[in-house]
């Protein structure tokens, strides 16, 4: 209990480790506990985990860019985390700034230090939901204030989809939301893949079951059908640095070192 902060939010449990906060001190970040930071440390040790977290996250940056030059001026975040350097509304509305952003996350520190930095922009919000209730996501206030259910969204899955096992099929969810969003619009996802380094990966996921989000990384085959009722767009599913990398020096020279593939469509 010691460890309480003035930023972590009543009745978590700060003794069991979470994907917001390891992901958070994998990038660097200051919102996380000892619990998380041992975790973190047990995945380093058979998984390039916080190369992994880099890539994965300057690929949500290109991604969201290529959004908004594609016309997008609206996005909807699953899973959003906790924020940290380039935040999706960050990097939407430093281009386009009528850009509007609702962050979702279940987790409560990534969802209250969403709202704090928030406070005094009126186009981006934080709703704490699961995103395996579509009708939660899409029927909640926050949601139905900030997107106008007439124009095209930018719906991001970025490296949350192997939180939900193959039991919640994530593929009928993510019909669910492209069938309540309209045409044009686009799905951005970004998933945990076994088919590199089987062995490190399989050895990841025994960490990750000790923790209350257990993973399942999917193949090729399984993350590309996430995208059905889409039109993929350029490069197609590659992993996450091949994803229209701005420069040579952004592809590591094993690109599959990034364990995630990468995938964009539009909804005809
Ligand atoms: C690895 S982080 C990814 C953060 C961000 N999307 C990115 O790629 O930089 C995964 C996030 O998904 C959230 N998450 C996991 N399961 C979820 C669920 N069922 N509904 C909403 N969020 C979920 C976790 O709390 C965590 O913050």
């Amino acid at each position: 209990m010691s460890e309480r902060t003035g930023w972590s939010p009543d009745g978590i449990d700060i003794s069991l480790p979470s994907s917001a906060r390891i992901y958070d001190y994998l990038l660097g970040g200051g919102h996380n506990f000892a619990a998380d930071r041992a975790t973190a440390e047990e995945l380093v040790r058979v998984l390039p985990v916080r190369e992994m977290a880099r890539l994965n996250r300057s690929y949500l940056r290109r991604a969201v860019l290529a959004l908004v030059e594609a016309g997008i001026r609206q996005f909807l975040d699953l899973g959003s985390g906790i924020p940290t350097v380039g935040n999706v509304h960050e990097v939407a509305q430093e281009v386009e700034p009528s850009c509007r952003v609702v962050y979702v996350d279940v987790e409560p520190v990534a969802v209250t230090h969403a709202r704090a930095l928030l406070v005094g922009n009126p186009r981006a919000t934080a709703v704490q939901a699961d995103l395996r209730d579509p009708a939660a996501v899409l029927g909640h206030p926050e949601t139905r204030r900030l997107l106008d259910p007439d124009r095209p969204v930018g719906l991001l899955a970025v490296g949350v989809l192997q939180f939900i096992p193959d039991s919640d099929d994530p593929w009928g969810l993510l019909a669910r939301y492209r069938d309540a969003l309209p045409s044009g619009s686009y799905l951005a996802l970004s998933h945990f893949t076994p088919d590199r380094m089987p062995r490190a990966m399989a050895a990841g996921a025994d960490i990750f079951r000790q923790t209350a989000e257990p993973i399942t990384p999917r193949t090729r085959a399984q993350v590309l059908r996430m995208v059905d009722g889409f039109d993929v767009v350029p490069p197609g599913l590659v992993f996450t640095p091949q994803w229209r990398p701005e420069s040579p020096e952004d592809v590591p020279a094993d690109p599959g070192r990034a364990n995630l593939y990468a995938v964009v469509g539009r909804k005809p």
